[in-house]
């Protein structure tokens, strides 16, 4: 360690714990959660690996957890961010395999909007050469969740529903249903995005402001059977979607990005139409997935970014410094995530 710097600038948490509110992911003022910190830089312990920052995304799963409404508790004075890449410049013992590769990686513990990350190898993926430090930053949290979660679909039928279609993890879904034969049908907000997430892969588009929503997808929900749902937003309208859908399907609640709290209005489907509500965790999906199962996986993803069937739309680029001040404003703009650079 020697050779390392013994200080690094980073974004840290304002605050512990759970905050028991479920305001959504959005934020007024960056500052109300996180500050700027000098902070001493680790070094990686047994199985871990110091990485220099190249770039981080910002995820929804971010804002929740800065918030306090994720499913992991906040450490107070800790980096926040949850996904980035960078380069692997120090390891741990059992970790020497990855010492000077680029990774995409998941932050465990420290976060990854700071110039370096403690995390563990095992949350680590290495970059193909042809992988941009941009899709390198949102290589793991969404990609890995849109194979895991059209593979759901895929096994049981030939179309699946997905709301918030525009977002990234929507888009990635979408054409990978297209790519595989299914018939994705795509709910979105934005009457203006759906020639664009027609061209994504969408079979169907609806919009959900549109006063004939619900019986325009029943219509469509007769005739192409989706059985799965992909669900981020969790609203009332998504329950009348869940109630419009056939025998046996399965509601599959992944996010909450509306604060409306649905209400359960026809209980007899889930008796006599075999119907089901759950939710999907990545974190869940990886710790029963087996590791070769995986690999096979992220080979997949790291292909579909490296030959174009897949990209990180970027709305707003920010420094770590610019974060605290301006990543409120750079979150209101749609279409695309936020990129943290050093
Ligand atoms: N469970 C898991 O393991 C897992 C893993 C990855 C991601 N996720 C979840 O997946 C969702 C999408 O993530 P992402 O990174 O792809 O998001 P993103 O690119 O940041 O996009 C989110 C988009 O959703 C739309 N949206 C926001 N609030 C909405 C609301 N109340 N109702 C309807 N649409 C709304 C907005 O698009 P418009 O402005 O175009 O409407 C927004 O741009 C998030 O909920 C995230 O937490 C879950």
């Amino acid at each position: 360690m020697s050779d390392l710097p013994s200080s690094m600038f980073a974004v840290i948490q304002s605050h512990d714990g759970y905050s028991g509110t479920a305001t959504g992911p959005v934020i007024a003022d960056a500052a109300d959660w996180l500050e700027n910190a000098t902070l001493p830089v680790s070094a990686p312990g047994a199985g871990q690996v110091l990485i220099k920052l190249r770039a981080a995304s910002v995820n929804p799963s971010d804002i929740h957890f800065i918030k306090g409404e994720y499913g992991q508790p906040r450490v107070k004075g800790s980096p926040a961010g949850f996904e980035g890449c960078g380069d692997v410049i120090a390891t741990g013992p059992g970790a020497e395999a990855l010492q000077g590769l680029r990774v995409a990686f998941v932050a465990a513990g420290s976060g990854a909007w700071a110039e370096y990350v403690v995390t563990q190898a095992q949350m680590c993926i290495p970059l193909r050469p042809d992988i941009s430090d941009e899709d390198g930053a949102a290589q793991i949290v969404n990609p890995m969740t849109a194979m895991a979660m059209v593979d759901i679909a895929r096994k049981a039928g030939d179309s699946f529903v997905v709301s918030a279609a525009t977002s990234q993890l929507g888009k990635l879904m979408c054409s990978l249903g297209r790519d595989l034969g299914l018939k994705p049908i795509a709910l979105i907000r934005r009457a203006e995005a759906a020639d664009m997430i027609r061209d994504a892969g969408a079979a169907e588009v609806l919009v959900t402001g549109d006063a004939e929503m619900t019986e325009r997808f029943a219509a469509i929900s007769a005739d192409l059977k989706p059985r799965v749902f992909l669900d981020a937003v969790a609203d009332q309208q998504c329950e009348q979607v869940f109630c419009n859908m056939p025998n046996g399907a399965r509601w599959v609640c992944y996010g909450k990005l509306s604060t409306e709290l649905p209400k359960l209005t026809q209980m007899g489907q889930l008796i006599f139409m075999n119907k089901r509500i759950e939710g999907f965790w990545l974190t869940q999906w990886m710790m029963s997935t087996a590791p070769e199962d995986q690999m096979g996986v992220v080979a997949e993803v790291q292909a579909r970014f490296a030959d174009g069937r897949w990209k990180t739309d970027v709305s707003e680029r920010l420094t770590l410094t610019d974060v605290v001040p301006n990543l409120a404003d750079a979150l209101k703009k749609s279409d695309g995530k936020v990129i943290i650079t050093p």
